[in-house]
């Protein structure tokens, strides 16, 4: 069992707790094969289909008890009051003195979701609204460059969950792009990113969306003001250009006006949205105008059918609870470091860089809601790869390394793209692989194949590796919004579990200010800052020396 200390800590003293800790004791030396063999209705028991989405979580090693005991942590743990708090516009994040709303972003019009007694949702359509008029009019062709020119290239600049949500969205979302229009992606503050992000772009057809919702984020206004320069440059230096060519998104009106852009060509979203968990909101305007309003839409219908599931549905049959406490149940108790997620799906590529952030920015933590230690391992690393490729890379370790990885396989019954039998093989290789890594092939077995006693044991599957399969009809627009929903809740459940705030990223500053001290140290001729340890100092000497300064 893994744990951070070897003192008890408030979250191991809880009754569930203790009495999971006892448990896990019988279960982990059960395994699949047996408690398939034992229970003839164990996958119908153990699946469960709400919000649009199947789950069959009975490849997992637990038993009902387990599920009875792993409910009774989330009451424990105060999970319902949570999500009513959340649901209500609380300040669930309180060392950033903030709701966490983001189920508003897609609220029904008429809705009602309080943010200090007011009601947020008709602001909330009030920028879809402008999001829709806009999209349609770069997608009509309506909206013309500044030399009069169509608009064929939409480029998002941003980073984190500025750039994550967009360019997931729109890979996963593709399929239903207006393909007369060409979307890139600039993040990386590293110069290659833009450069080759626009090498081909024509400046008069190209519109950039800056995406930021701080808009001082360094990355970001780096990339925004060498587009400004790229665009100005293509357009004989003509200032009044930047207005048919940026248009900002960010909860800063301030910081985009003194960028120099309209802040009527800027899309507002708030403080009560995290950047991971904003993607629907107007940082979406690249997945609209790639999709069109109605899909981004269903979209949003998809997010808040999930929500409604998470908000209302009994622990035992919720889907994120569900998945979130499987996860604290191999994270804490069998000591799995990480969860894989392995879409079978070209379309969700990268899916698993999104969940990356969404999932460790929120609860990559170490400190609970009281101050203290948690104590106890919290969030795990969230990985992976669209299958089949993954199975000729890192599957090896899943079936016979010597670590437990619980994964995540996500597929889809019809194929967005019918070619012969692809979809066939694709879909017979999830279920191949989640029967392999739970019942594994014995030694008897391989040897009854004939395999020399030499190699058996080089030949022999343990199983018993956990596995959640999700089988939905088609990835659409209202799929995607599930899933996303899905997973946000799931880390959120985790959280409440672990008793921290999934929604600061305190780590990621101590960086920011580092790097914004050493800069000006990279091309000044001073010794560097003494502040410095003795190998950030050399390292900044061999650069300026490798850059002749
Ligand atoms: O990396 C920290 C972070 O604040 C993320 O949480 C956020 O998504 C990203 O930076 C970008 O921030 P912004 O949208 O303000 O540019």
């Amino acid at each position: 069992m893994s744990q951070e200390s070897n003192q008890a800590t408030p979250i191991q003293k809880g009754r569930a707790w203790t009495a999971l800790a006892a448990h896990w004791k019988q279960i982990e030396p059960l395994h699949l094969r047996e408690l398939f063999a034992n229970d003839p209705k164990r996958s119908e028991r153990l699946s469960l289909e709400a919000a649009g989405i199947f789950l069959d979580y009975s490849k997992n090693r637990i038993t009902d008890e387990t599920l009875r005991l792993l409910v009774q942590l989330a009451e424990e743990a105060g999970l319902r009051a949570r999500i009513d708090a959340m649901f209500a516009g609380e300040k669930v994040n309180p060392t950033e003195d903030r709701p966490a709303l983001h189920v508003a972003l897609r609220a029904p019009r008429g809705a009602v979701l309080t943010v200090d007694g007011e009601n947020v949702v008709p602001g909330v359509h009030g920028v879809l609204d402008r999001m829709g008029e806009f999209s349609n009019e770069v997608r009509s062709g309506a909206w013309k460059g500044h030399t009069g020119k169509r608009i064929k290239n939409v480029v998002n600049i941003g980073i984190g969950g500025s750039d994550l949500g967009p360019v997931m969205a729109f890979e996963a979302l593709r399929h239903y792009a207006d393909r007369s229009l060409t979307f890139r992606f600039v993040s990386n503050v590293d110069g290659t990113d833009f450069a080759e992000a626009t090498i081909d772009l024509d400046p008069e057809e190209t519109l950039f969306i800056i995406a930021s919702k701080t808009f001082t984020t360094q990355e970001t206004m780096t990339n925004a003001h060498t587009a400004r320069e790229w665009c100005l440059a293509g357009m004989g230096g003509d200032a009044k250009a930047i207005a048919r060519h940026f248009v900002a998104v960010s909860t800063s009106a301030k910081e985009v006006a003194a960028f120099g852009i309209d802040t009527a060509h800027m899309f507002g979203f708030w403080d009560w949205v995290g950047g991971r968990y904003s993607m629907d909101s107007a940082i979406g305007l690249s997945t609209m105008i790639a999709i069109g309003p109605e899909a981004f839409a269903e979209m949003l219908e998809g997010f808040h059918g999930m929500d409604e599931h998470f908000r209302t549905a009994p622990f035992e049959r919720n889907l994120p609870v569900l998945k979130a406490l499987l996860t604290v149940w191999y994270t804490n108790f069998f000591g799995a470091a990480t969860v894989a997620i392995l879409p079978y799906e070209q379309y969700l590529k990268r899916l698993p860089a999104y969940l990356q952030q969404l999932t460790m920015e929120s609860n990559g933590k170490h400190t609970t809601l009281a101050g203290e230690r948690v104590g106890v391992d919290t969030g795990p690393i969230y990985w992976g790869e669209p299958g089949t490729n993954g199975q000729h890379s890192f599957y090896q370790l899943i079936h016979q390394g010597t670590r437990l990885v619980p994964a995540d396989f996500i597929a889809f019954a019809r194929p967005l793209n019918a070619l012969g039998d692809h979809h066939d093989l694709l879909i017979a290789n999830v279920f191949a692989q989640t029967e392999a890594l739970a019942f594994g092939k014995t030694r008897a077995e391989v040897e009854a194949e004939g395999v020399p006693p030499d190699l058996a044991p080089h030949r022999e599957f343990d199983g018993n590796r956990p596995t959640n399969v999700m089988l939905f009809e088609q990835l659409t627009p209202t799929a995607l919004g599930q899933i996303i929903a899905l997973y946000e809740h799931d880390v959120f459940t985790q959280s409440v579990i672990w008793n921290i705030d999934p929604f600061d990223q305190w780590g990621v500053e101590l960086g920011k200010v580092l790097a914004k001290k050493i800069v000006p140290e990279l091309v000044s001729q001073e010794e560097p800052s003494l502040e410095h340890d003795e190998s950030t100092n050399a390292l900044i000497r061999r650069y300026r020396s490798l850059r002749g300064r």
